[in-house]
């Protein structure tokens, strides 16, 4: 009973993306878009996933959670618990590209100013 509490809390506070947030924000790819291309396409290797809409093709941000639900999905890694909110996902992608480490395509979401 207690765990459910604090499962309940959680996601009130919205502490989760949902199916239908974007994750790839270079090529405008949701949630759902990824897991219905794993469950439709059954991918081989996480790299694959670029073939859902260029997923993971742009500044690189998105890729360890690409891999993420790939593991998941092929039952290599346990599925766990979102810890970011859509807006701190946006956030941390916005410093990834401040720092360098990606360079967005023309037409990407921008990051937050
Ligand atoms: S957010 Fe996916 S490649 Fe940039």
């Amino acid at each position: 009973m207690r765990i459910a509490q604090r499962s309940f809390a959680r996601f009130e506070g919205n502490f989760v993306v949902e199916l239908d947030d974007t994750i790839c924000y270079c090529f405008h790819v949701s949630k759902r878009k990824i897991f219905n291309f794993l469950r439709i396409h059954h991918p081989r290797r996480a790299s694959q996933l670029s073939e859902c809409g260029g997923a993971g093709t742009g500044c690189g941000w998105c890729v360890p959670f690409l891999k993420r639900y790939f593991a998941e999905e092929t039952q290599q890694a346990p599925r766990l618990e979102e810890l970011l909110t859509p807006e701190e996902y946006a956030r941390q992608r916005g410093e990834y590209i401040k720092a360098g480490k990606g360079t967005p395509p023309p037409g990407a979401i921008p990051p937050p100013a």
